[in-house]
């Protein structure tokens, strides 16, 4: 390869950068060029396409966001037109390609989560030879142990929830912290542990209201006056629904989860007694600088995507796995989930040290 692209696809997410840093720099390292996208794969369709030089990639290490831009709107085999004040989709991943050619870009490396490397595949499958780097806070792509940004985001929560304790010790109230995550609950039942939850709330374990008001009653018998839950956005009660609004039109998403946390607290109020707060930690998780962990993990998935596409593997996403970057065929990972197994270790040590999560 003389030239490859890169761009960032979905939510912002602490490690971007240091990815792309990594990728420009070892692609140097070996004579390839580096053009990136703007705006994800919506800067692919409309030919916004610039030259990285290592210089352009100096000092943003540290750095949150993406140098690139991203939406988690675009996709090319099913693009959003605007027509005489009317919304209309249609395939340009023709045209996608057509740019690519134009400017010699022989491969690409698209960083993102599962809609962005479900693309990804696609493209792989129309000959584009195609590297994924999995990010993602919510830490739910299959095959990895770790997508690039969950660190920092459960650093985030931890942080808040060591905040919380002075208000609920203080107060003698319940604080529930909700957190996001999507249809996962790694960043709840990570930063639970961390942050000494009494009750942890995920997606992948329905909750039972009774359960969780018999853990803060027990206990307040037991002198304990306060209680901390960690809710994830995706969350639901036995029998409920997950709680949100329907998502904006051309979003990847039919519903934009949140505002469980609020409804819990409410609950746990109402039928406890005991005063009761929510705080919605929303996009603070995602937003500014990468922990040690997420910068290190970055570099060295943007490293290992050059390497992959050195070494002539395409089609894949480069993974964690025993602390070793492995790669998996990206036909196997796109559009799967990455649950919080219910009967892993994790959740075990959890239960082992009382922690209730409402089942
Ligand atoms: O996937 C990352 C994430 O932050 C989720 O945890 C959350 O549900 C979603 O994105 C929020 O998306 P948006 O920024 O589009 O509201």
């Amino acid at each position: 390869f003389k030239r490859i692209g890169v761009l960032t696809g979905g939510g912002d997410c602490p490690g971007l950068n240091a990815v792309i840093r990594a990728v420009v720099k070892t692609a140097a390292g070996n004579g390839i060029e580096v053009w990136g996208m703007r705006n994800g794969f919506g800067g692919l369709v409309e030919n916004q396409l610039e030259a990285l030089a290592v210089s352009s990639v100096s000092g943003i290490l540290p750095r949150g966001g993406t140098i690139l831009g991203t939406t988690n709107r675009d996709n090319p085999f099913n693009y959003r037109l605007h027509k005489e004040d009317e919304v209309v989709y249609a395939d340009l991943s023709g045209q996608a390609l057509a740019n690519l050619a134009a400017k010699g870009i022989e491969a690409l490396v698209v960083i993102g989560g599962d809609g962005t490397l479900r693309i990804g595949a696609e493209f792989g499958q129309l000959g584009l030879p195609v590297i994924g780097v999995p990010k993602t806070i919510d830490n739910d792509i299959p095959g990895t142990e770790r997508t690039f940004g969950f660190d920092t985001a459960v650093s985030v929560a931890t942080d808040a929830l060591d905040r919380l304790h002075t208000t609920a010790e203080s107060h003698h109230r319940v604080m529930v912290l909700e957190v996001m995550g999507r249809y996962a609950g790694w960043i709840a039942l990570h930063s639970g542990l961390a942050g000494g939850a009494d009750c942890i709330l995920i997606p992948e374990i329905p909750y039972n209201l009774a359960a969780v008001n018999a853990k803060i009653t027990e206990r307040r018998a037991n002198g304990k006056l306060f209680s901390i839950i960690v809710v994830a956005e995706g969350a639901r009660p036995l029998q409920g629904k997950m709680v949100g609004v329907k998502a904006a039109e051309g979003s990847s998403e039919s519903i934009r989860l949140g505002g469980i946390g609020e409804k819990l607290a409410r609950d746990i109020e109402r039928l406890t007694g005991v005063e009761s707060r929510c705080t919605v930690l929303g996009h603070l998780q995602r937003g500014g600088s990468p922990t040690p962990f997420d910068r290190v993990l970055a570099t060295r998935y943007g490293v290992a995507a050059v390497e992959c596409l050195l070494t002539g593997q395409t089609g894949c996403m480069v993974a964690l796995q025993a602390n070793r970057i492995v790669t998996l065929a990206l036909a196997d990972i796109a559009g799967k989930p990455g649950n919080v197994p219910v009967e892993g270790d994790l959740v075990a040590d959890a239960r082992a040290i009382n922690i209730c999560f409402g089942d």
